[in-house]
């Protein structure tokens, strides 16, 4: 189930559209469900405008009905497995901080959960009950 995350990952970051950073990113989200969305990096030549492949997913998933998730995978063609900006963990904590967040490398893997990396997101009426 994990491999198929990261086949699904693999295989969306094929179509990333990267033309500027030449760095493709593929993101798999699974869903409580265990429906799979994926999503890839899609650049601009606005650079701003630029979307991440973990926001894409999101965007994805959502469209499609699913709001409650798993785990989301980050595969990247090269260099070491990153963590995702930060941008990307505020829109993954709009639902929900118990969120696994895995990242592939070429070499090597990394884990967290998505509140160890974003321990204060912003909401709009503060912190959820019971979490501080
Ligand atoms: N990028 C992602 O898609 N996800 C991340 O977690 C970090 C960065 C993309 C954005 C841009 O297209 C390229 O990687 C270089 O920053």
């Amino acid at each position: 189930m994990g491999d198929r995350l990261l086949e699904m990952a693999r295989e969306v970051m094929a179509r990333a559209h990267a033309p500027y950073s030449g760095y493709r990113v593929g993101a798999a989200l699974e869903a409580m469900d265990g429906r799979i969305f994926a999503g890839c990096n899609v650049e601009n030549a606005s650079s701003g405008l630029t979307i991440c492949a973990e926001r894409v997913a999101v965007g994805t998933a959502v469209a499609a009905g699913a709001r409650v998730f798993r785990r989301v995978l980050i595969v990247t063609e090269r260099g070491p497995a990153v963590a995702p900006c930060g941008a990307c963990r505020q829109v993954l904590a709009e639902f929900g901080p118990a969120l696994e967040v895995v990242s592939v490398g070429a070499n090597d893997e990394r884990r967290w959960s998505l509140a160890e990396l974003l321990p204060e997101p912003f909401r709009l009426n503060g912190p959820r009950k019971g979490s501080e």
